[in-house]
Formats: structure tokens, sequence, C-alpha cells
């Protein structure tokens, strides 16, 4: 499990399988963004299948914190959800990449999402920040694929006050290996990242 640097962008790749798109999404984003000025190239990417995250349980212990846990959260004990959310609160800039999975977020990377609750319930000051999010999906198509997606990022990521950029919406990458096999999909992903390294 390699923690990501505290100062340096959070590359989030979301997916459990390993080898699948997302990795490689996550792979050629940290590689275009790394020839952008002021970054060390490579970048690490930070697989969250790697972390072990529990669930919140809404248990409100955040809200009088128990300064010897980490958020004062009681599951960060018994899990590795700490340098993850620290990586949240601390990152200069963001990019999460993910999976469809039953027209939402798998279920890991909600899980972190809901373990942000403390930073909601304080009201911690953060400095503005972006973040980048590449989502892809099986289908080919569908109005709303990436609509359950996209409204959970946006609204959890605001206690953290980190804005969505435009995201990157990619369609028809089923099997591992389809993102690498498609030459548009794997070019829009450089280009994304290129672009984030030229803002930066
Ligand atoms: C549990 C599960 C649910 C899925 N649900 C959807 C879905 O609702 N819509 C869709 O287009 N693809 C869906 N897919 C397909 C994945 O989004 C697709 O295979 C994607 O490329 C997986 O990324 P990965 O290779 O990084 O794991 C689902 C896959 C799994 C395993």
């Amino acid at each position: 499990m390699a923690s990501p640097e505290p100062a340096s962008p959070l590359i989030l790749a979301c997916s459990p399988r390993p080898g699948g798109n997302c990795d490689d999404a996550a792979d050629l984003f940290a590689q275009a963004l790394g020839q952008g000025p002021g970054f060390p190239a490579p970048l690490p990417v930070t697989r969250l299948r790697s972390f072990r995250i529990a669930p919140c349980l809404a248990c409100s212990a955040c809200a009088q914190p128990d300064p010897s846990l980490a958020w004062g959260c009681p599951q960060s004990a018994r899990d590795d959800s700490a340098p993850l959310l620290r990586a949240l609160a601390e990152a200069p800039a963001l990019c999460l990449i993910a999976p469809v999975f039953f027209y939402h977020l798998p279920s890991p990377l909600k899980a972190l999402l809901d373990r942000t609750q403390p930073f909601w319930l304080r009201k911690t000051p953060f400095p503005p920040r972006i973040c980048r999010v590449i989502l892809i999906a099986g289908r080919p198509r569908g109005k709303k694929l990436f609509a359950g997606s996209l409204l959970t990022l946006r609204y959890a990521l605001i206690s953290l006050n980190i804005r969505l950029a435009d995201p990157l919406l990619l369609r028809g990458l089923e099997a591992p290996g389809d993102l690498i096999s498609s030459r548009s999909a794997s070019q829009a992903v450089l280009d994304y990242g290129r672009q984030a390294g030229s803002c930066s």
C-alpha cells in the first residue's frame, strides 16, 4: 500500500479491478500531467483498492472529536483511510478515475467520500482546489450514465472546497485493455492530462 505524497497531486485510481481501464487511464493521465511544468515525472498513482476503507457509521463522534483518532473518527483506528483523507485535505490538485458501477461510483470510493463527513460537520476551512474526473463505463450509450457519479462527487467535495473540473466521460470500455486498445480513448486521456498540466 503506497500512501500518497502529502504535497503532490493526488491521482486516485478507484476501480477494484487491477489492470483494468481505470488503472490504464490513471497511468496515462499521470504520464501526461507529469510532462507539465513544475511536476516531478513520473507522478505516482494511488490505487484505492490497496486501502481498507470502513464505512461511515453516522455515529457523530466526529462532532466532538477525540484528538487521539484521525479526524476524530473511530473508524480510522480500524482501517487505512487516514492517509487518503489527509491527501484529500492537502493535495494541491486531484484527479479521480472511477468506473461506473450500476450507474454510480464503486463502493470503495463512495465509502471514502462518506468518510469526509468530519470536514462537513466541522466546516473545516480549506484552500480552493480543482478535481479532475475520469469516469469509465462499459455501456456505449445512456443519457444518465454518469449523472449519479457526478452528482455525488460534486456535492461530497464541496466541504473540502474542491470544485469539479469538466469531467472526461468515456463509454463503451468494458473489458481490461479496451481503453489502451482504443486510440481515441487513450488520446482523450492524454489530452486531459496535458490540459490539466498546463492549467496547474
Ligand atoms: C458491478 C459492476 C457494475 C457495473 N455497472 C455498469 C453500469 O451501470 N453501466 C455501465 O456502463 N457499465 C457498468 N459496468 C462496467 C464497467 O463500468 C466497465 O467494465 C469499466 O470498464 C470497468 O473499469 P475497470 O476496468 O477499471 O474496472 C459495471 C461493472 C461492474 C463490475
